[in-house]
């Protein structure tokens, strides 16, 4: 099949570096010239585990190329996918679909015999059919079928998400939309990997509902959390004992410091608004955004409490800035509330991210950032691991302690054990256990 993806953010590059690997023609096009400059000398603008990998194998078989112009690949593609991105509207929460929008004028005037127009960006219900109406009015004569297509990728692990989905979700009632989707997909062992066919309502809204739901799995433990901390219970072992319940299932109940990224927040606002314009408030949704916002922004204060109370003065290294490990992704990231409250409490902060720097350069005033982690924790009065990368979970803890200048830890990841770190002398927080 060959295959035009309109975007080469995150997930147009990982889709189409993948849909190259099973075998498909693929172009990636993109309107940012350095964006293109940069990927046909082998440049990844992003940190993912193997894709740059991925790219170079698939780039240099001939499967995988990067246009400015999509003219020619948009001709000749079975398959167009559309990957731009879909940001919070400044204001009012819902997504912005004006990139969305300019892609299917763009398509319009160039489709080519029958041609199935995938969204792969997360759109609101009802995005489908408002490009089937922006192509059909350019282009009366056109023969194309609006799919929708919803990723569900995890940063930092995108390619193993995409080459083994537990599902894959495709909206459409066009037959041969249908066809074109399923070969798409047959490298995937479709035995193992259902291909659910929905209406492209239906399909539009399974993402957000996924989305949502996970939101509200992880606010639902890290609410059980701070009730585990005043009865004097563990949050690892309820996550371990709920989750054993097939029902409920095991993962994302790992309590924390509040969920951020490029998907969750941004989702949750935007089905809340969605949800709200159509007479049917989700509520639980609502709620799960305001709990989230206010834990991002409380964490400062279990600082304060740990160094009794007052942080004048006082110095704090945070170990991690990005919203998770593996991602140079700071969108959202919880080291953009808790950072600031720290300053606004009167702290000094200063902090080592593996990858995430550069990014958290440009949003973080006023904080000194080191090296690596050893140097981000001399001379401070606390360390806070505010993201899980697997460096921080493998310090020499001996020389975290002479190095600060009072042995306290506030773990917001619990990636220590309690008794542990109390054996070698720290003061030590986590979240929901005691
Ligand atoms: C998410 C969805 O998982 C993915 O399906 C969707 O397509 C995009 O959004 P991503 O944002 O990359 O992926 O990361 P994810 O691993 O889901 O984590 C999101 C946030 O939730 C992070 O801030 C993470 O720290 C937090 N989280 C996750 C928890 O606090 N606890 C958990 O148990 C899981």
């Amino acid at each position: 099949m060959r295959v035009a993806m309109i975007g080469t953010g995150y997930v147009g590059l990982v889709s189409g570096a993948c849909f190259a690997d099973f075998g498909h023609v693929v172009t990636c096009v993109d309107k940012d010239p350095s964006k293109i400059e940069r990927l046909e000398r082998g440049e990844i603008p992003i940190f993912e585990p193997g894709l740059d990998d991925l790219v170079a194998r698939n780039v240099r078989d001939g499967r995988l190329s990067f246009a400015l112009d999509g003219a020619e690949a948009i001709r000749a593609a079975d398959a167009v996918f559309i990957a731009v991105g879909t940001p919070s509207r400044r204001g009012d929460g819902h997504a912005d679909l004006s990139y969305v929008h300019a892609a299917a004028e763009e398509i319009a005037g160039l489709i080519e015999g029958f041609t199935v127009v995938v969204t792969k960006s997360t759109v609101p219900v009802g995005t489908g059919d408002e490009i089937e109406r922006i192509i059909r009015e350019r282009r009366p004569d056109a023969d194309f079928a609006v799919v929708s297509n919803p990723e569900f990728l995890r940063e930092g692990a995108a390619i193993e998400d995409f080459k083994r989905p537990d599902r894959v979700v495709v909206g459409t009632e066009d037959e041969r939309a249908r066809e074109v989707m399923h070969e798409l997909y047959r490298p995937l062992n479709l035995n193992e990997t259902p291909i659910l066919f929905t209406g492209r309502r239906t399909s539009e809204l399974i993402k957000y509902a996924a989305n949502a739901f996970l939101a509200m799995k992880i606010t639902f433990i890290n609410e059980m959390a701070d009730l585990c901390e005043k009865v004097g219970a563990d949050v690892q072992q309820v996550a371990r004992g709920i989750g054993l319940d097939n029902r409920i299932g095991g993962k994302f109940l790992h309590a924390g410091p509040g969920y951020g990224g490029s998907c969750f927040p941004k989702d949750t606002l935007a089905l809340v608004r969605t949800a709200s314009d159509a007479g049917a408030p989700v509520r639980l949704i609502e709620t799960t955004v305001e709990i989230n916002d206010a834990r991002k922004k409380a964490m400062a204060g279990r600082v304060a409490q740990v160094l009794g109370g007052d942080l004048k003065g006082k110095r704090v290294a945070l170990l991690g800035l990005t919203f998770k490990p593996n991602t140079d992704d700071m969108r959202d990231a919880p080291s953009l509330d808790v950072a600031p409250a720290l300053q606004a409490m009167g702290a000094e902060v200063q902090a080592f991210d593996p990858e995430g720097m550069a990014e958290a350069a440009k949003l973080l005033d006023g904080v000194a950032f080191k090296d690596g982690p050893y140097e981000a924790v001399e001379g401070a009065d606390a360390v806070v691991i505010l993201t899980e990368w697997n460096q921080f979970r493998a310090l020499d803890l001996d020389r975290v302690k002479r190095l600060l200048r009072q042995p306290v830890m506030v773990d917001l990841r619990n990636i220590y054990r309690p008794e542990d770190m109390r054996a070698r002398g720290f003061r030590y927080s986590s979240i929901g256990r005691g």
